[in-house]
């Protein structure tokens, strides 16, 4: 390692800002946090690494889910809250589960009132598609350009609120003084200079982690960075082991491949078929069919592949034909102009070629269900980079209206932290000096790699050993060859400045996705069932036993990940009975 030298003398030479709330994430939760906050009268900071608006929030295609019952009139809160907890497999955080079923509704119609324009039923109020798991009608939805519709709104709203942006700027390291929260340094990416933000309080809505997998709908933006930087300031992550493979990606042509197929083209009456046209949901889940969960549909494509049923590039054939064309533009205008334009096929005519697609996180930072709060003063988490809300799996949909749900309310406990916290905000010169040259190491290190090999190399070990289903083997496996990619990450080499470069954006990631992926094996290892999203091929069945814990993932005190059980909170009496009631009906 070379010998950097950082100026200790002052910290003159850094652009700062300072904000009473910084929100590092500009997707759905972190606009809507960001709205929240400043509408409760603070100055609010909006980081985003990449460009305002480019969000994988958008890859929600199909709708948001909120029992608003315009179409299913017996629709409720109760339900939508059964339907959520059997989908998780009942290791959701009740709390969470509840609040998002309860406070769902309201999110969805605030943001038809700040201009969101969903599709209409014919008495003009918004339209609801079936989802898979959800007992009714239950999808509020723009065609299938839901999420785009949502970040344009929350863009608009949170613009003309005069909230400060800051794009394309990648958060390093969160800053801390006395234990709480002061802020957080970064640097531009055009520019590779450093900033520093000062903050009272802090809200991570920075998505998942699915670019640690070779196949995926995720983009470059997705590389567990919150979840990191909650972790290296002391906060606990849970469940990581529950990584959820979207059963419809596209599969050909290979530049293409893991872009998303939206649910909502079963949900319009999409039929799976194996090579020899048998509609082979028939044989896995014979009473919600296309219906069934996300997991249960990306296992059952698997298998078929396995088994030598698979079409012709490893997945499965998608129809949605018999609707017609009218119908299929109508109401699946994106997928339409996506295949004709990235394929060549027209599914209005024909089937179209289908598989597993990393999609989503279940896991990551331990919050409080109310407030968002972490275990570190000041530091709030929403949206994919929280974990709890979906438990071992998540239901489509549910992630949208969990952005608003949580965004709003990280937005709101937030802004009160702040406001009560009155204490002036002191920057360690230590702290970011030893920020400074943790990033600018990459460049010094002589014989390292480069960054895009060690990469490449951790996507194929989590697609091949820690992918959809798991055996012991394989994680330790996994485990092992992580210590390696670890140090291999460690001592990569970048050449070039740090104005436009690529290798060197890639070069931190790799960091956080490494240690991410370490986390989920470990949890993996540790769960000897098959639950939801993780699935065991030694450990076939759900244990009873095992429902009574999330995951818990800690840094210790040597650096080391550790991993342990932490005991399910009990669930009040009247939830408990819900999920007991007949009445109160959940087809999973
Ligand atoms: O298939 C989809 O439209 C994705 C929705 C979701 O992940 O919630």
């Amino acid at each position: 390692m070379g010998g950097y030298k950082v100026n200790m003398s002052t910290l003159d030479r850094f652009e700062i800002h300072e904000h009473d709330v910084l929100v590092i994430g500009a997707g759905g939760a972190g606009l809507r946090a960001a709205i929240e906050a400043s509408a409760n009268g603070v100055s609010v900071g909006l980081v985003c690494k990449s460009l305002l608006g480019k969000a994988h929030t958008v890859m929600a295609e199909g709708g948001i889910a909120a029992a608003v019952g315009n179409v299913d009139k017996q629709d409720n809160w109760q339900t939508h809250f059964k339907d959520t907890m059997k989908g998780g497999k009942f290791l959701n955080n009740y709390r969470m589960a509840q609040l998002h079923a309860q406070e769902a509704p309201e999110r969805v119609l605030e943001l038809e009132r700040w201009g969101a324009l969903f599709d209409r039923t014919s008495e003009g109020t918004i339209l609801q598609r079936p989802f898979g798991g959800h007992s009714y009608k239950r999808l509020c939805h723009v065609g299938d350009r839901t999420g785009l519709e949502m970040i344009r709104t929350l863009q608009d709203k949170g613009v003309h609120m005069g909230i400060n942006v800051y794009m394309e700027c990648t958060i390093t390291r969160l800053l801390k003084e006395d234990g709480k929260i002061s802020g957080a340094f970064g640097y531009w990416r055009e520019t590779g200079r450093f900033v520093i933000f000062k903050a009272k309080a802090i809200i991570l809505a920075t998505g998942g982690v699915g670019k640690a997998y070779k196949v995926t709908s995720n983009s470059w933006e997705y590389t567990a960075d919150g979840q990191l930087l909650a972790y290296d300031a002391g906060a606990e992550l849970i469940d990581t082991e529950f990584i959820q493979f979207h059963p419809t990606g596209m599969i050909w042509p290979p530049g293409v491949i893991g872009i998303l197929v939206t649910e909502a083209v079963r949900g319009e009456g999409g039929i799976l078929r194996n090579k020899d046209g048998y509609r082979f949901m028939e044989k896995y889940d014979p009473e919600r069919m296309e219906l069934s969960t996300r997991d249960v549909v990306a296992r059952s494509i698997y298998i078929e592949n396995k088994e030598g049923r698979g079409s012709p590039h490893g997945g499965a054939f998608l129809d949605i034909s018999h609707k017609g064309a009218e119908y299929i533009k109508k109401k699946l205008p994106s997928m339409y102009h996506q295949f004709k334009e990235l394929a060549d096929v027209d599914i209005t005519t024909g089937p179209m070629e289908v598989g597993p697609t990393c999609h989503y996180s279940m896991g990551g930072v331990k919050v409080d269900a109310d407030s968002t709060a972490t275990s570190i003063p000041g530091l709030y988490a929403a949206g994919e980079v929280a974990g709890g809300m979906h438990g071992a799996n998540r239901l489509g949909g549910n992630s949208l209206s969990d952005l608003l749900v949580f965004g709003r309310r990280a937005g709101l406990y937030a802004a009160e932290y702040a406001k009560k916290n009155k204490a002036t905000l002191n920057i360690n010169e230590d702290e970011i000096a030893n920020a400074e040259k943790s990033i600018v190491v990459f460049f010094e290190q002589d014989g390292g790699e480069n960054p895009y090999t060690v990469h490449r190399d951790l996507q194929e070990l989590m697609q091949n050993k820690v992918g959809i289903f798991r055996v012991e083997d394989d994680l330790k496996f996994a485990i092992n060859e992580l210590k390696s990619l670890k140090e291999r990450a460690a001592k990569v080499k970048i050449e070039g400045s740090r104005m436009y470069n690529p290798g060197w954006h890639m070069a931190y990631d790799l960091q956080s996705m490494v240690i991410y992926s370490e986390a989920i094996a470990k949890c993996a290892l540790q769960r000897k069932e098959s639950r939801g999203a993780h699935s065991r091929l030694d450990y076939p069945n759900t244990d009873p036993e095992h429902g009574k814990w999330n995951s818990l993932v800690k840094k210790a005190n040597d650096g080391s990940l550790i991993v342990e059980k932490s005991p399910l909170p009990e669930m009040p009496g009247e939830l408990k009975q819900l999920l007991e009631d007949k009445k109160v009906a959940a087809k999973i």
